[in-house]
């Protein structure tokens, strides 16, 4: 039988510390945890997403700040914004929605949040302390941290012995989740559009981890038999059989039949997502301990 990972039960764990260790700042430092979130333009799957993260910082006792700015913002008006955040005592960690609107150079916006509050990890101080194997003092970007937390829950903390494959190599996902996976002693792959005979290196996978954005691309017969399979994507796909014009959500995985041969898989929804926020939460409240010399573990 497979095991169905639930993703939202384990992310609730993560809250419940959140929620203890910012009620404590708050009570022995008086320090409020603050997160601020930024989005630009008006894509409507961005404002879900950062929707939710403000409404659970709320539900955590942070203060959450959300700048909700125009298509039309310019490159200098959002440098401007994350500047103002950086000094800000009260925000210990900014968040940046991507993608942002094409006219905006994402790297320049990314590179000038001060590491300390780069609760996304994806400044080149927090992905350098990953690459070198420290993970006590940076910030791990949220989706890898969450579906690596995933991942210990069903094999522990070490892999060593175990051929792990990662389908995609984007900084916010396929590359800090190699890294992950290497520093717990996977044998790490990282496959991408580019990979020659993608199925067969998937197939030499304990641990499958698919990131694409292209929904239910992972077949039963690209899946090892007993492997651990985990599901990054979340794509919206038509579902005429729920009546016209509705829509669902299905991951990167071809889950119903995947299933019939993993060990275990994450749903979609219900897997990695409801992690990543509780990521999001667990390195904002990290890095709001820091910010008075605290150390914090979580997970
Ligand atoms: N867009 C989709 N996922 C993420 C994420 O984890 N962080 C940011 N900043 N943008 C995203």
């Amino acid at each position: 039988m497979v095991q169905v990972i639930d993703g939202k039960q384990i992310a609730a764990s993560v809250i419940d510390k959140v929620k203890a260790a910012s009620a404590a700042l708050e009570a022995q430092n008086g320090v409020k945890t603050g997160l601020a979130v930024i989005i630009v333009g008006d894509d409507p799957a961005s404002h879900t997403y950062v929707a939710a993260k403000s409404r659970m910082a709320k539900d955590c006792g942070f203060n959450s700040v959300q700048h909700t700015l125009p298509t039309g913002t310019s490159q200098e008006e959002l440098a401007a914004i994350v500047k103002m955040l950086n000094a800000d005592e009260n925000i210990h960690g900014i968040l940046v929605q991507l993608p942002l609107p094409r006219h905006i150079i994402s790297e320049p916006i990314i590179q000038a949040i001060r590491p300390e509050k780069d609760v996304d990890g994806l400044n080149i101080v927090n992905a350098g302390k990953l690459a070198t194997g420290d993970l006590e003092t940076g910030l791990v970007s949220c989706t890898p941290a969450g579906a690596m937390l995933l991942i210990r829950r069903t094999h522990g903390e070490d892999l060593s012995g175990l051929d792990a494959v990662v389908i995609g190599r984007s900084n916010l996902f396929g590359k800090p989740m190699a890294q992950l996976l290497l520093n717990a002693n996977a044998t790490v792959t990282v496959a991408h559009s580019r990979t020659k005979k993608l199925p067969d290196v998937c197939r030499g996978a304990d641990i499958l981890v698919a990131a694409v954005g292209r929904p239910e691309m992972v077949k039963a017969d690209w899946v090892k038999r007993g492997a651990t399979v985990i599901d990054v994507g979340i794509n919206r796909i038509d579902a005429p059989e729920r009546g016209e014009g509705k829509t669902r959500l299905v991951g990167d995985v071809a889950f119903t039949e995947v299933s019939e041969v993993s060990q275990s898989i994450t749903p979609v929804p219900g897997g990695v997502g409801p992690m990543t926020i509780a990521m999001l939460m667990a390195n904002t409240v990290i890095a709001a301990h820091r910010s008075v010399g605290r150390a914090l573990k979580i997970f």
